[in-house]
C-alpha cells in the first residue's frame, strides 16, 4: 500500500482509502502489487485486457515498432501501421469503408458525434443537429459523450453544461414493470422510437451501445432489439451510431457485435480491446456514403474538423495489428464462447447468495445486481461505496473486482482460463457472503 502519493485516482472518494496497491507486475490474468499479492483481474484492467498481462508476442510487437519509430502524425503523413490496421478493420467490418483514428473511448465517441452532425451540413441539412440514445447508454466522460450517453448517477454535476439529446427511457430486464414479458416491453420502446423519428426532423443520428449497457447497469439485449432500431434509422434516414467501445472484439462472445445483431452502423467505434488493453487506440470507421460526403474541392470546406496529436500513433496501431492476427491465430472467439459457459454453470450457486436479486451474463461479461432483499429489489448500501467494501472483501480472496453502483462486475480478460474463472467466481462468491454482514 502507498501512504504518500501525489495521484488522485478517477470517481474516487480519496478521503475513504488509505492507500491503493500498487501494481508492479502483470503475469497472465494477475497483477501483483509492490508487496508481492497476486490479485486475479477481474475486470481486465477496465475492461479492455484481452491475453492477461506481459503477452509476449505483444511485448515483441512494442519492441519491434518503437525501434523504428513511436510517433509520427497523420497530419500530411501517413505511416505503415495505421494503414495495415484500417485496412483490417475495414475488412472485419461489413459495410464501413473508412477509419478515423483517436486516442481513447469517449474520443472515439467524439469523433463519430461530429462526423454526424458535418454530415448533415456537408448535404445540405443544417437543421439535423439532435441526437437520439436509449437512457443509460454511456459513451465516456468528456463533454459531447456526456451529453449523448447521459448516466446521471455519474454526469448530473456538468448537466448545466451538456447539450440537449433525446432519451428514450429504457430499463433492463429486471427493472421492467412487474409481470411484464421483456419482448413486449421492447415492443414500447421500439414505438416510442418510431414517434420520435417520425415527428422529428431535425434529428441528426440515433446512438446505442452495441449488444449491451454497460455502465449504465449491464443491460444485455435480447431478440432484435438492436436490429429493429438499426431498420427504423433506414426508414426515417436517420444516422445510426453504434458504440462497440466496451462491446466488441469478444466482450458478448461475437467479434463484430454488430454482425451478430444483424445491424447496420453508418458508423461505428472500437477501443479497449483493439490493443488488446496494451496501449490507448480507438477508431470511428464510416460507411462509403458518409465519406463520400466530406469530399470536394478545399474551398467549399467539406473536410472533417477534427485531428488529435497522437491520432493513428504508429506504436499502438502496430500493437493493434498484432492483437488482431492473435485472435486469429489462437480462435479467441471460439475460446470465449467455450469458457463463458462456465458462468452458466455457476449461476444457480451465485443466484442463491441472500444479496443477489438478479443476474445478467453474455459472453465474457457478467453483471451480479445486490439487493437489500429480493422482493423490494432496493439497491443494497453500505456506510462506504459499495464499491470499496466489494474491493476490500474481494482483495482478501485475490481478486480484483470494480463494482459499479450495486453491481458487481465481472469483465476478466477474454484469454482467461476455465480454471481460473471458476477462480474468479469462488472469490466473488465469498465476497458476496462476507460483505452481507456490513449492509445498511
Ligand atoms: C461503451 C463505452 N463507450 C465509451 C467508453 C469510454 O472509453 P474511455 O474510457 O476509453 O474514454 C467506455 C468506457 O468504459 C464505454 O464502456
Amino acid at each position: 500500500m502507498q501512504d504518500n502519493s501525489f495521484v488522485w485516482q478517477p470517481y474516487t472518494q480519496m478521503k475513504e482509502w488509505a492507500g491503493f496497491p500498487k501494481i508492479v507486475r502483470g503475469e497472465g490474468m494477475w497483477l501483483i502489487d509492490s508487496d508481492g499479492n497476486k490479485l486475479l483481474d477481474g475486470v481486465a484492467s477496465m475492461w479492455c485486457n484481452v491475453w492477461g498481462h506481459s503477452k509476449k508476442e505483444i511485448i515483441s510487437a512494442i519492441r519491434k515498432q518503437s525501434e523504428k519509430i513511436t510517433h509520427t502524425s497523420l497530419f500530411n503523413l501517413t505511416n505503415e501501421q495505421a494503414e495495415a490496421l484500417a485496412e483490417k478493420l475495414v475488412k472485419i467490418s461489413p459495410g464501413m469503408y473508412r477509419v478515423f483514428y483517436s486516442d481513447d473511448g469517449s474520443t472515439g465517441m467524439e469523433v463519430s458525434f461530429k462526423i454526424a452532425l458535418q454530415y448533415w451540413q456537408n448535404v445540405g441539412e443544417k437543421n439535423k443537429t439532435r441526437f437520439v440514445t436509449l437512457q443509460n447508454g454511456y459513451h465516456g466522460d468528456t463533454f459531447g459523450a456526456m451529453s449523448v450517453g447521459y448516466v446521471p448517477g455519474f454526469f448530473s454535476r456538468f448537466k448545466s453544461q451538456l447539450y440537449k439529446t433525446i432519451q428514450i427511457p429504457f430499463l433492463n430486464s429486471y427493472r421492467i414493470p412487474h409481470g411484464m414479458k421483456i419482448d413486449d416491453y421492447y415492443g414500447q420502446v421500439l414505438e416510442k422510437i418510431e414517434k420520435t423519428f417520425a415527428t422529428d426532423d431535425k434529428i441528426a443520428a440515433f446512438v446505442m451501445e452495441s449488444g449491451a449497457q454497460m455502465a449504465g447497469g449491464v443491460n444485455i439485449y435480447s431478440g432484435k432489439l438492436q436490429m429493429r432500431i438499426s431498420n427504423l434509422c433506414k426508414k426515417y434516414g436517420i444516422l445510426f451510431i453504434l458504440d462497440e467501445i466496451a462491446t466488441g472484439f469478444g466482450r458478448l462472445g461475437s467479434f463484430v457485435e454488430y454482425v451478430s445483431q444483424k445491424s447496420r452502423p453508418d458508423i461505428v467505434s472500437y477501443g479497449k480491446m483493439l490493443t488488446g488493453g496494451y496501449l490507448t487506440l480507438a477508431s470511428t470507421l464510416v460507411t462509403k456514403k458518409i465519406y463520400d460526403a466530406f469530399l470536394g474541392d478545399y474551398s467549399e470546406m467539406r473536410h472533417f474538423f477534427h485531428g488529435h496529436t497522437f491520432t493513428g500513433n504508429p506504436l499502438a496501431c502496430a500493437v493493434a495489428n498484432e492483437n488482431l492476427q492473435l485472435y486469429e491465430k489462437s480462435h479467441l472467439i471460439k475460446k470465449i464462447q467455450k469458457t463463458s459457459r462456465v458462468f452458466e454453470k455457476r449461476l444457480d450457486e451465485i443466484n442463491k447468495l441472500g444479496l443477489v436479486g438478479d443476474i445478467r451474463f453474455k459472453g465474457m461479461l457478467m453483471g451480479i445486481e445486490l439487493v437489500k432483499n429480493k422482493k423490494s429489489k432496493i439497491p443494497i448500501s453500505f456506510k462506504k461505496s459499495t464499491n470499496k467494501v466489494i474491493f476490500d472483501e474481494a482483495k482478501r480472496h485475490k481478486i480484483y473486482l470494480r463494482s459499479l453502483g450495486n453491481i458487481v462486475m465481472l469483465v476478466p480478460p477474454l484469454a482467461i482460463s476455465e480454471n481460473e474463472l471458476n477462480l474468479l467466481i469462488d472469490g466473488t462468491i465469498s465476497t458476496i457472503k462476507n460483505v452481507s454482514k456490513q449492509a445498511n
